[in-house]
């Protein structure tokens, strides 16, 4: 015979590998349990990354005598009962294993004490060895303490990563939950040290800055909808912040932290080519959805969930995103409508008197003939870009204005490059990009291979604006290009877009893969050179600014717009 039946206790530590995988499981599954529990405070105490001591603290409703007993049996939970429940999830906890699979692991301690309760008990127990009840003295709630985590199974612990790694870990994981509660006190204390200190917060806003920290909080801003049944809310960089990881992509379902591809990839979506290949936006999302709407059942730490109606989520998410960027383009300075976050001392006396104007019009010093009439003329229009007063050109490429709330720098380059993109978009999704026919068509000599990627991509590149017809056995001529293209010679941009094009590979991409060719198209449009720019061609291009969407990126996802207002200045200044 080869088959034997494993021990219990061979069993339960193979269950636990799914749960335990290290230090931050277990603050995790804690801190949920404390959740649950209805806790207000949870404070973290751990040692050496956790890896010799975590004790978790709570003030929740804290369990009985006979509930302490049984809640570190495997499959022991209050929280589901009947099978129907399983499909209506409303607590982090259901599958009754936490506690098992890090008692049979770690050597672990509960006391616990139910506010009703005139005193607690202490229950201990040591891989699966459970000692007696003990009565303890103890405050309202749950302590949980874990110590010398794997020490049985000491292969498990050989894969911890350095101590600083599994401290970002338990980190992580407790920022992660306390995101998503802000009116929980969380505190976390590494070897004494207090690491971190979130008092329950008014908002989500003051909670983000907790724990993101006030660089990555101030870029963030506001979007939300709700399509019946399901509510999105959250908080998203406007490009340019942006970052090389996933790693301030943070989605979650029903307050539950998961790791969901619709979700991130809708949020994605949702930036469509607003950021850098490579680069991610700093997102946190919150959807809210019926439980019956989602099955959290389908991994064993929880970190992933399906969604009943998976496509209709990830439009929803994706639209949501989209619509937020796209006001956030059309109106940068709305970010500054936030609240604004005094310092702590709030008394701080200017050391220069100075007054705050309603609208700064700076005039240029020595405004000539053309200035002047310039300003004036701007003056009936009010899009964000074309009620910028436009200061003057530097390094034969930048356009420095003041815009209503400080002082605006313009990529001239970006900009055009936008503007082409946006018009050509438009002109594609109509089916009418305007063409112009060449004088002299221009042959393009290409190998077999791209003759045939070519052939089948022919009415592809029509859409795009641009003709081709066979010439002679290995070569095509370009008989006509988008208007928006300056002239010149074209074989360069259609040989990258035969090249681009032969990475096609599914109809569903492309749409993206066609945004992306337009990009290539939008920049080719461009005047490269550094160039000074006449007045008139400012202002049409600050105005063409203002009709499009997306305005403050190139296609590339390169800035259009910087912008120092006051505040910033103020702060450079250190007048504040
Ligand atoms: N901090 C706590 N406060 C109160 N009750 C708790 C706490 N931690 C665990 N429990 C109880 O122990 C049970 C088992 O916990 P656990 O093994 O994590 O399973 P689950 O959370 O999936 O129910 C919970 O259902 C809950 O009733
Ligand atoms: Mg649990």
């Amino acid at each position: 015979m080869k088959i034997n039946i494993l021990s219990e206790e061979m069993a339960s530590r193979i269950a636990a590998g799914e749960v335990v995988e290290r230090p931050a499981s277990v603050v995790k599954e804690l801190i949920e349990n404390s959740l649950d529990a209805g806790a207000t405070e949870i404070s973290v105490w751990i040692e050496k990354s956790g890896t010799s001591l975590i004790r978790v603290i709570d003030n929740g409703e804290g369990m009985g005598p006979e509930d302490l007993h049984l809640c570190v049996e495997r499959h022991s939970t209050s929280k589901i009962k009947t099978e129907a429940d399983l499909f209506c999830i409303p607590t982090l906890g259901f599958r009754g294993e936490a506690l098992p699979s890090i008692a049979s692991v770690a050597k672990m301690q509960i006391v616990s004490r139910p506010a009703s309760a005139e005193f607690g008990h202490r229950l201990s127990i040591q891989g699966t060895r459970k000692g007696e009840l003990s009565p303890a003295a103890a405050a309202a709630g749950t302590t949980v303490e874990i110590r010398d985590i794997f020490f049985n199974t000491p292969a498990r612990k050989k894969f911890l990563k350095s101590p600083a790694t599994e401290l970002s870990h338990v980190c992580d994981a407790l920022n992660r939950m306390a995101l998503a509660q802000p009116a929980v006190h969380f505190r976390l204390f590494h070897d004494g040290r207090t690491i971190a200190d979130y008092l329950p917060a008014t908002g989500q806003q003051d909670r983000l800055y907790q724990v993101l920290g006030r660089d990555i909080a101030k870029a963030l801003i506001p979007f939300s909808s709700s399509e019946s049944p399901s509510k999105i809310s959250g908080y998203l960089s406007a490009a340019p912040s942006s970052f090389p990881n996933t790693r301030y992509l943070l989605t979650y379902v029903n307050k539950r932290y998961v790791r969901d591809r619709v979700l991130s990839h809708g949020v994605l979506h949702g930036y469509e080519n607003l950021l850098m290949k490579g680069q991610y936006p700093a997102v946190v999302l919150f959807l809210d959805v019926p439980f019956s709407e989602v099955d959290v059942n389908v991994h064993p730490a929880k970190y992933e969930v399906r969604f009943r109606r998976q496509s209709e989520i990830h439009e929803a998410v994706a639209q949501a995103v989209r619509l937020a960027l796209r006001r956030e383009a059309k109106e940068p300075s709305a970010r500054s409508q936030w609240p604004q976050r005094q310092p702590v001392a709030a008394v701080l006396e200017s050391p220069l008197p100075y007054t705050r104007l309603g609208v700064t019009r700076l005039q240029p010093p020595g405004a000539n003939e053309a200035f002047t009439n310039a300003l004036e003329g701007r003056a009936a229009q009010d899009g964000f870009f074309s009620s910028m007063v436009i200061l003057g050109q530097i390094l034969g490429c930048y356009l420095v204005c003041s815009s209503s709330d400080g002082l605006a720098l313009i990529d001239q380059h970006a900009a055009h490059e936008r503007v082409a993109f946006e018009k050509l978009r438009r002109q594609m999704a109509t089916g009418a990009v305007t063409k112009q026919a060449l004088l002299i068509p221009q042959a393009v000599e290409l190998s077999a291979g791209e003759v045939m990627l070519l052939e089948q991509r022919l009415a592809e590149l029509e859409r795009m604006g641009f003709l081709l017809e066979p010439f002679g056995p290995d070569s095509y001529a370009i008989t006509a290009v988008p208007s928006l293209l300056p002239e010149g010679d074209y074989r360069k941009i259609v040989r990258q877009m035969i090249a681009e094009l032969a990475e096609i590979d599914n109809s569903d991409k492309l749409r993206q893969h066609l945004e992306e060719r337009l990009a290539t198209i939008a920049c080719h449009s461009v005047i490269r050179a550094n160039r000074k720019l006449e007045i008139d061609e400012i202002r049409a291009l600050l105005s063409e600014l203002d009709q499009i969407d997306f305005a403050t990126q190139c296609p590339h996802g390169r800035p259009v717009l910087i912008e120092f207002r006051r505040d910033q200045l103020e702060r450079m200044f250190k007048r504040v």
